[in-house]
């Protein structure tokens, strides 16, 4: 689908030809005599609409307007939620018809800026995506075309390019996250990584068994071991700022299927765990907004990916592995398998000398129950660090929530048979695993972020949501340090 941004006078919007014309109604409705206005303010004083976000009422072929079909949709305040609401609304309804242009027009919102028109774009590519790898026939996408109608293009065009870009990223790493295990294994992930790196300012390396004995991953390797797909590792790099300029770290889970290993899985919805390699996915997606957005900044994308399995050759509860940093680890529970992963990627990321490290994973049933599908869970030993990420989850609207790390929570994680257990038993379960993954990131500003409640969704709706691709991009654009004033001739002291 793309995405175009005009502006246009509510005359012009009312004789543009199109199949949908959606206007978002804000509670403060526009003024004026032209036949869109005229519509909207006659429906709301007869009582049949009203602009509550999310409230539609459509009309087909109305006097006046050349559009086949006009929506009215309520967007309440205006606020960038609101947007988010009533542009679902519209296009959900607008699904499944043979809508194929449709101009969607902020122009009588109160105030229409940036950050509007990125939601509405986003909302839009959301509500159309639809997967269709695994089906024999593609889904066939009628709509073609959103034209974003504004009333100023200099205070919309970031937002607009922003949101564009995001909604690559986003689609990606639905894409990757939906895909079945069989269709998306540690070696296709390598294989997506290096499509990647075809895109500007992007460099891709996938290592395989080999290099990661090499380099002693001998925790990643114990998990890997119970499966006959050969482990990858695959290092992303954007390189948009300087050569000395410290990068940030990214590092994803690419558990790309986890029944649990020997402590194996119950079957009731173990398919799920498909979505495993959630953290991967969002990585990728990640460093596809990046090669859109192309901001001024180092980083580097870093994803242990393999699957975990039942097997002769599988590691079993009370083996003890040693990882790359040296530590010892006793694997009481080989369904926690994912903190066996990140630690070697935490230690592989020191290399970096990075500015901060943030490991994003489906890491916990624990986070699902205590934040659900609404926040991620955000843990983190540096203050400034999980504000930044904090903020950037409020900004994009992908929330995430600060989660404790005191030192009593690693109590139960001691052992007499090596210096960390990989679990901790029930209690506190998402603050124990961050406080596994803690004992690896002591050389680097460190975050974690467990996505195991917003990665996706089960029921109805099952799927990928892309979360917290919008999270990781305005973190990251928020790291692009401000171009340097020149500084003014000093007068030398020195003759
Ligand atoms: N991938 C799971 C976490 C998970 C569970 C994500 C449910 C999404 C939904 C992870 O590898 C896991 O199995 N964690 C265990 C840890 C336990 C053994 C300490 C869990 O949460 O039960
Ligand atoms: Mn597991
Ligand atoms: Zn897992």
């Amino acid at each position: 689908m793309d995405f175009e941004l005009k502006t246009l006078t509510p005359a012009r919007i009312c004789a543009e030809k199109c199949d949908a014309l959606i206007v978002l109604v804000g509670e403060a409705a526009a003024s004026g005599s032209d036949a869109v206005t005229t519509l909207a303010a006659g429906a709301i004083k007869s009582g049949d609409f009203e602009s509550k976000a999310g409230k539609l009422l459509s009309a087909y072929r109305p006097q006046d307007i050349s559009a086949t079909r006009v929506l009215l949709a309520g967007a309440g305040d205006g606020s960038t939620k609101s947007i988010r609401t009533a542009v679902h609304a519209a296009m959900a309804a607008l699904k499944s018809t043979n809508v194929r242009r449709v101009l969607l027009s902020l122009v009588g919102l109160p105030k229409a800026d940036h950050e509007s028109v990125r939601a509405a774009v986003l909302a839009c590519a959301d509500a159309c995506y639809v997967y269709s790898t695994t089906k024999s026939k593609p889904v066939e996408q009628k709509l073609q075309r959103v034209v974003l109608v504004v009333s100023a293009l200099a205070s919309s065009r970031a937002g607009f390019d922003k949101g564009v870009g995001l909604s690559k990223g986003l689609a990606l790493t639905r894409e990757w996250a939906n895909r079945p295990a069989n269709h998306a294994t540690p070696t296709l992930l390598g294989q997506a990584a290096k499509e990647l790196g075809k895109l500007p300012g992007i460099k891709v390396e996938v290592l395989g068994p080999r290099e990661v004995s090499k380099l002693g991953m001998g925790s990643f390797m114990a998990v890997a071991r119970g499966s006959e797909e050969p482990l990858r590792f695959i290092v992303l790099r954007y390189d948009g700022g300087t050569k000395t300029e410290a990068p940030v770290v990214l590092i994803g889970k690419g558990i790309t299927f986890d029944t649990g290993g020997i402590s194996i899985k119950p079957a009731a919805e173990m398919d799920e765990m498909k979505y495993d390699m959630g953290g991967a996915a969002s990585v990728l997606g990640t460093f596809r907004a990046l090669a859109e957005l192309q901001p001024a900044l180092n980083v580097i994308g870093l994803i242990p990916a393999c699957e975990n399995m039942p097997d002769g050759r599988a590691i079993k509860p009370g083996d003890v592995v040693t990882s790359m940093s040296g530590q010892t680890i006793e694997i009481l529970n080989t369904d926690a398998e994912g903190r066996l992963v990140l630690c070697d990627a935490l230690t592989y990321a020191e290399r970096f000398k990075p500015r901060a490290v943030v490991d994003i994973a489906t890491l916990t049933g624990a986070c699902v129950i205590a934040l659900g599908g609404v926040r991620s869970g955000l843990f983190s030993s540096d203050d400034a660090l999980a504000q930044s990420l904090a903020a950037a989850g409020d900004s994009s609207m992908d929330l995430c929530w600060r989660m404790p790390l005191d030192d009593e929570y690693a109590d139960g994680l001691k052992t007499h048979f090596a210096d960390v257990a990989n679990v901790a038993g029930r209690a506190g379960g998402a603050i124990t695993a961050a406080k596994f993954l803690q004992r690896f990131a002591g050389k680097f500003p460190w975050a974690h972020l467990d996505i195991a409640g917003t990665a996706w969704k089960s029921g109805a709706a099952k799927g990928s949501t892309g979360r917290p691709v919008p999270l990781l991009v305005d973190f990251l654009l928020g790291q692009v340090q401000p171009a340097r004033p020149v500084p003014k001739k000093r007068v030398s002291s020195r003759a």
